[in-house]
Order: C-alpha cells, then sequence, then structure tokens
C-alpha cells in the first residue's frame, strides 16, 4: 500500500515511532554499564566484556508481558507479520511491540523455507541496525541536541537497546526470551490442547534438496499457546522475542505460521475477524469524509492512476485508456459536468500533454478534484494524529529526560496517499484503479466494506 519508491517519505512517522519504542524499552532493559569505562558511552556494545545485559526491577515488577518481531521485506509481508503477531499476542495474552515499518527490502529474510534463510537473531540483528540508521540519517535529528555528549550517549543506547532486543546475549533470566525457531524448523500452531503439537509438517525438504543446498532440517508442528505460553519456561520472561513471523502458504502448507479459524476460542475468533481488514484511524477518515463532503460536494467517479512506479512506467497507455472508457461512457449518459476525484504518483506539473491535462482544461464537461501534500485539510490531519499518537506512550522514569530534550519540531507524518484513499473509497459513480496496485486493491476492500456501513 506505500509508494514502492520512497516509502519513508511517504510516512515520516514511522521512524519517530522507532524511537519512541527503542526508548520505551530502554526505560525498561537497560545494560548496566560497569564503571571501568573512562569514555562515557562510547564503548562498542559488540565487547561485551563491559557490559553485563540485565532487566531493570520496573520491567519485571510492572507485569506486564510483551512480545516483539523482526519486521523484513516489502510492506505487505511486514503487514503479514503484523497481523501474524498480533494473533500470537492474543494467544499468550502479553502486549505487542510494533516494530517500526522498514523501508522497502532493507533487511532481507532469504527464501522460505526452501533455501537458505537468515537466523532469526540476525534478522533481528539487521532491523536494528537499520532502525538506528534511519534514526540517525533522516528522521529525529541528534545535531538539535546541543550536548556533544547526550548525543553520543543517545546513539550508544540505541545501539544497546538494539542488540538487547535482538537477543545477541540470548535469553536473560526473566528479561528476555530470544524465540530461534524459524521456518526452517518450526511451523506454530493454536490447538488450545497441544495436541498436534510435535507433528511432522507435509512439507520437508526432500534429499535432492538437501544435497544441493547444504540444508538439513525437520520442520515440526509447534503449539505457540503450550511452547510459550503459561506453564511454559518461557512464561516468566517479560518479553519474547521473534525473528520473522513471515507466513504464507507453501506447496500445501504454511511457511510458520498456521494458525486459523477452526478455533473455537470466542475472543481468538473475533480478534481474527477484526485484523482481516485494519481500517485508517479515525483522524484519516474524517479528512477524506471532509474533502468529500466540503470540496466535491457532488456524486464522482475516483481514477487512482500508478504511472511512474517500477512496472507501472510500462503501462501508462493502458492505465489511461481504461479512465478514458469510463468517461466517455459516462458523458454519453448525459451527466455533465463530470465530477473526478484523481490520485496519481504523476506531479501536477507534468499532466500537461498527458489525458489528465485534457481532462482539466475541458472545464465545461469535467470538475478535476485532487489533493497535495501540503492541502491544509492534510496537513491538519497530521497534526490531529500526532497530538492523539495513537498506542503510542511511555511509562514515567527518569531517563525520560532524553526524550523532553529531543527538539520538539517533529516532522509530520504525510498522510497524503491514505487520505486520497478514503476519498476513493466514497466515489459514488465508481472507481478506476490501476491494475496490479496494492493501492487499488486496498480501496476495492474499502469499497466492498465501506460501502455497507453509514461511513461515506
Ligand atoms: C491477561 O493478562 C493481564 C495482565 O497483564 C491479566 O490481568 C488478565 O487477567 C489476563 N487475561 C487472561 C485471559 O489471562
Ligand atoms: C516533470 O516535469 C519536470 C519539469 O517540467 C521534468 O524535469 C521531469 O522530468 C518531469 N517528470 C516526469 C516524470 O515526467
Amino acid at each position: 500500500m506505500l509508494s514502492k519508491r520512497k516509502p519513508l517519505y511517504r510516512f515520516p512517522l514511522i521512524p519517530v515511532s522507532a524511537l519512541i519504542i527503542c526508548l520505551f524499552f530502554l526505560v525498561l532493559y537497560h545494560y548496566h554499564a560497569k564503571p571501568d569505562s573512562q569514555f562515557h558511552g562510547l564503548s562498542k556494545t559488540s565487547s561485551t566484556s563491559s557490559h553485563t545485559p540485565r532487566c531493570s526491577g520496573q520491567a519485571l515488577a510492572l507485569g506486564e508481558k510483551f512480545v516483539s518481531y523482526a519486521p523484513h521485506s516489502g510492506f505487505s509481508n511486514q503487514l503479514s507479520e503484523f497481523k501474524n503477531a498480533v494473533l500470537i499476542v492474543g494467544i499468550l495474552n502479553r502486549t505487542l511491540v510494533v516494530p517500526p515499518i522498514l523501508d522497502h527490502h532493507a533487511v532481507a529474510l532469504g527464501s522460505c523455507p526452501k533455501f537458505r534463510i537468515v537466523d532469526p537473531k540476525d534478522v533481528r540483528m539487521s532491523v536494528w541496525d537499520h532502525v538506528i540508521e534511519v534514526i540517525q540519517s533522516r528522521s529525529i535529528d541528534l545535531a538539535c541536541i546541543k550536548d556533544t555528549k547526550l548525543q553520543s550517549s543517545v546513539s550508544e543506547r540505541l545501539k544497546q537497546c538494539g542488540s538487547l532486543l535482538a537477543g545477541v546475549h540470548g535469553s536473560i533470566g526473566k528479561c528476555i526470551y530470544a524465540v530461534n525457531e524459524d521456518c526452517r524448523t518450526t511451523v506454530w500452531t493454536y490447538h488450545k490442547y497441544g495436541h498436534e503439537d510435535d507433528k511432522l509438517d507435509s512439507f520437508q525438504a526432500d534429499e535432492q534438496l538437501k544435497q544441493k543446498k547444504k540444508i538439513s532440517y525437520v520442520r515440526r508442528w509447534k503449539d505457540v499457546f503450550k511452547t510459550l505460553g503459561p506453564g511454559s519456561e518461557v512464561e516468566s520472561a517479560s518479553l519474547l522475542v521473534f525473528g520473522s513471523l513471515f507466513s504464507a502458504a507453501y506447496k500445501g502448507s504454511e511457511l510458520h505460521v498456521d494458525i486459523h479459524e477452526s478455533h473455537q476460542d470466542q475472543r481468538f475468533l473475533s480478534l481474527m475477524k477484526k485484523i482481516k481488514r485494519i481500517p485508517f484511524v479515525l483522524e484519516i477518515m474524517i479528512a477524506g469524509k471532509q474533502f468529500v463532503k466540503e470540496t466535491i460536494k457532488a456524486p464522482f467517479l475516483c481514477a487512482q492512476l500508478r504511472l511512474l512506479d517500477g512496472q507501472f512506467k510500462n503501462h501508462q497507455k493502458a492505465t489511461f485508456h481504461g479512465l478514458r472508457q469510463k468517461i466517455e461512457s459516462m458523458r454519453k449518459e448525459g451527466l455533465l459536468p463530470i465530477h473526478i476525484f484523481i490520485m496519481t504518483d504523476l506531479p501536477g506539473d507534468n499532466w500537461t500533454g498527458t489525458y489528465l491535462g485534457d481532462l482539466i482544461s475541458d472545464k465545461r464537461n469535467y470538475k478535476v478534484h485532487f489533493l497535495k501534500e501540503n492541502d491544509k485539510l492534510v496537513r491538519r490531519a497530521a497534526v490531529k494524529l500526532m497530538a492523539v499518537g495513537h498506542g503510542q506512550r511511555f511509562i514515567s522514569n527518569s531517563d525520560t529526560s532524553i526524550s523532553k530534550r529531543y527538539c520538539s519540531s517533529q516532522r509530520l507524518p504525510d498522510l497524503l496517499l491514505y487520505v486520497e484513499q478514503t476519498v476513493c473509497s466514497c466515489a459514488s459513480l465508481g472507481f478506476i484503479g490501476t491494475p496490479g496496485s496494492t493501492i487499488a486493491e486496498n480501496i476495492e476492500l474499502m469499497r466492498k466494506i465501506g460501502s455497507s456501513s453509514q461511513y461515506c
């Protein structure tokens, strides 16, 4: 759903939330640095000798238990991992710490379960490396912390946070349990009484593949509840960190997580239903609705034209053709002028000479609407979104002085794409999307579900 070209600029909220999550965990899980280091906060995290990782008493006293995981690959993969994580925390009655959304393919896993893949520990490590890189290079301006000592200590602590969360030191007492099962060995299942636990999965590497790729593993089912839940040795760990939670059907089997609807638990079933389609937050929905009611003010057609990114560049003609046909047929019905809402990655300056330019200049027959990144409506929604701070929270602690000392002028998240999708979900004269675009798919889904509600 994110633009493949520059996903990060599309959603600068993400690195900010990454920082918040990391700071949050710094508060809970911190290194106990021995005072033998003269260079305050500059010693490398990899030199484990000078650091003894341990949980703060506060983390344990909290009583609340957490789960996190390592996002990787493209946005859709990451979304699939997120959904699996939600199911797992539902089963384990833990709180999910949502990792940041990473750049498109910034972290790769490998082809699971067929070939060599990256170990859970290493995936977690690369995720945090990337997160720190993003925080330092693009999002939080570390330079605006005047105190250089604090600056280097913040970036050092970010590194420590990462290596602790990645389970580089393995599991640590009641503090962190690093899950090292991956898709080579394990298919996570959920059957309340675990009666199918330890069963061999139907997909196993065949001999030929084993020899060719030098892999040797046996894939077994493991019950999430039985292995990691109450009564297991993992139960007491405050934070459970998984590697990849990506899964998809492969050769009649699930790659890594096979938790499905046949389960009888009502609470679990309703959770399953809720994550099928994850709606945008209210601030985005309201902005879209407002644009429809106050600016377009008429029945309209929505056109989503993906013209520049990757493969779509080669299909511009076909993309315009679909829209042209639809509009011609509407013209024949004679409902003029036709109101059209356009969302596209082609910058407004480049519309001249395309079909969009034609539509704009024919003011008698068409009324063309569109939104821009800097429109008041979009910016206002972003400000509101930041103010509400969905799901972001701090636990008060002396360490929060770090967060207070960051510059207060945060960059606003770019919500344009999401507000546009919301507008299109309400287009009563129809929707023309770009074939093969995940954005178009999402709008279709919103239209299907939204049309039955009172939303538009
Ligand atoms: C889930 O955990 C919370 C504590 O974090 C506890 O209060 C609650 O009773 C638990 N619910 C179930 C269904 O076990
Ligand atoms: C858009 O227009 C600008 C200036 O007119 C030009 O430099 C740029 O290459 C154009 N972009 C595309 C995608 O056509």
